[in-house]
């Protein structure tokens, strides 16, 4: 059976970056995401850049019964997956009482039960094939409550405590799970989370996608358990641990105001 590198959220950001990255060292890809076309140029473009395989599949993973569909298919083809990194992610920033709720329910099925069902659907095919690697996608927010960006940091802190828990039970099956928290990148991630038009701030120290797929992919390698690329962003990891929470919760608020106030 071929062996392939699964990646949701391919079609752009990090996504696209972690795909390059395993394309660069000769790793079949299959893509998901929702804009068809899009992948289908990426698909042919690393195809013939780094002379791999790269299947895609348009898969919206707000749906559970698109995602159902997928999953079936996986189980029926011939097609083995060794590297599962669950990276399609969405924001929304404001007020939460103020935000319309699909957008809040799609967010909780792509950064939540998509990502959950993925680990639990693939996680059981490693199991029966001699193992494998899962890199889940959290973020630096998964370390603290955001208000202005609550389900945003409370899906991310459930990625990380889920990743991390996973990793001690997977690893009889000799299944390496890994959680990836980057800081702010330049990605089209914070305008998207922006339901007004304006741009959501992102800070002038944020990372080029690339520069952080490479310091993932590396890290993979090493089978480390938590990825934060950047030292700024493992400062700002450890420091919610040093302060008191209630001074924590009010200071992540304040930023996330400043950001979505702008
Ligand atoms: N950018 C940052 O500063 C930052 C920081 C920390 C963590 N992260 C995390 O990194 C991950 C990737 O974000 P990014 O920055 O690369 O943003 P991005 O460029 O907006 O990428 C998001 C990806 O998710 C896919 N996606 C969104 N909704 C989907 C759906 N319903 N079904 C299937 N795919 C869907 C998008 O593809 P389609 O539109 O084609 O569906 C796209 O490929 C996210 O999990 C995010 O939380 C980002």
């Amino acid at each position: 059976m071929t062996r392939y590198a699964l990646i949701t959220g391919a079609s752009s950001g990090i996504g696209l970056a972690m795909a390059e990255a395993l394309a660069r060292r000769g790793r079949n890809l299959l893509l998901v995401a929702r804009q068809r076309d899009r992948l289908e140029s990426i698909a042919i473009e690393l195809t013939q850049r780094f002379g791999v395989e790269v299947l895609f599949r348009a898969c919206d993973l707000s749906e559970p019964l698109r995602l159902s569909g997928f999953l079936l298919e996986l189980e029926e083809g011939e097609r083995q997956i060794d590297l599962l990194v669950n990276c399609a992610g969405i924001s929304t920033c404001g007020p939460f009482l103020g935000q319309d709720w699909m957008t809040e329910q799609d967010l909780i099925e792509v950064n939540i039960l998509a990502l959950t069902r993925l680990c639990h659907a693939v996680g059981n095919s490693m199991a029966l094939h001699g193992g494998g690697q899962i890199l889940n996608v959290a973020s630096i927010a998964a370390f603290q409550p955001g208000p202005w960006m609550s389900t945003y940091h409370a899906s991310k802190a459930y990625v990380l405590h889920f990743s991390e828990a996973l990793r001690i039970e997977l690893k009889k099956y000799a299944i390496n799970v890994s959680v990836l928290c980057p800081g702010p990148t330049q990605t089209a991630f914070f305008s998207k989370a922006q339901p007004d038009g304006k741009t959501l701030r992102s800070t002038s120290n944020s990372m080029p996608p690339e520069e952080v797929a490479l310091y993932a992919v590396r890290a993979l390698e090493r089978n480390r358990a938590i990825i934060i690329p950047g030292r700024r962003n493992r400062w700002i990891a450890l420091l919610p641990r040093l302060g008191p929470r209630w001074l924590v919760r009010i200071l992540a608020g304040r930023s996330n105001k400043a950001c979505y106030a702008r």
